[in-house]
């Protein structure tokens, strides 16, 4: 290889080596981080032309569980008589019926607004549906200004969701939403 290539190419890999210094994210939790863009692709083609809202919330719930690193529980709470009942998820049996304003869900639900909780053990009232959950990102699916559910997922490791992962599970959410 001539040298002026080796050069920009040992810069090319500093540079990426700086960039990831710089970054807020681990080294571990960039190589762990799910492909949201691929995620939502799939999605799109697992659901168009499928109008049945339980098909398309389980078949989302299974591509996040296969596509997302360290999570041990991934589903959907619908909203039913203002009280968020358990839908199609993959993990552990859950707790099937949760007040709006109790828990993580309750609160994502009664504050219309994407949750984040970095250490479950510090949530005041956080509803332990398994034990080995440490941190939880739930997100409001709302639906012509209404709001229809929740999309929950639950990690063993404390501070598993950050701002991308939000980003990239309103993503997801927009596209599901459309389908619904
Ligand atoms: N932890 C949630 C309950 C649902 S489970 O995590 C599946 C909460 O506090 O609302």
């Amino acid at each position: 290889m001539p040298l002026s290539n080796k050069n920009s190419v040992s810069a090319r890999l500093q540079a990426m080596a700086d960039e990831g210094r710089s970054s807020t994210r681990s080294l571990s939790h960039q190589l762990a981080s799910a492909d949201y863009g691929q995620l939502s692709q799939q999605l799109e083609g697992l659901t168009s032309g499928e109008k049945d809202r339980v098909a398309n919330l389980a078949n989302c719930a299974a591509l996040l569980w296969q596509g997302m690193p360290a999570i041990n529980w991934v589903g959907f709470y619908l909203l039913k008589r203002n009280t968020l009942v358990l839908g199609p998820f993959q993990g552990k049996p859950a707790c099937t019926r949760i007040e709006v304003g109790s828990g993580v869900c309750g609160l994502a639900a009664q504050m219309l607004k994407v949750v984040i909780v970095g250490n479950v053990h510090e949530f005041p009232g956080y509803i332990a549906c398994d034990l080995s959950s440490r941190s939880e990102i739930v997100l409001p699916l709302i639906l012509d200004g209404r709001l229809i559910g929740l999309l929950d997922i639950d990690s063993p490791e404390i501070d598993r969701f950050d701002h991308i992962d939000q980003q990239g599970l309103e993503r997801i959410v927009q596209v599901l939403i459309a389908q619904l």
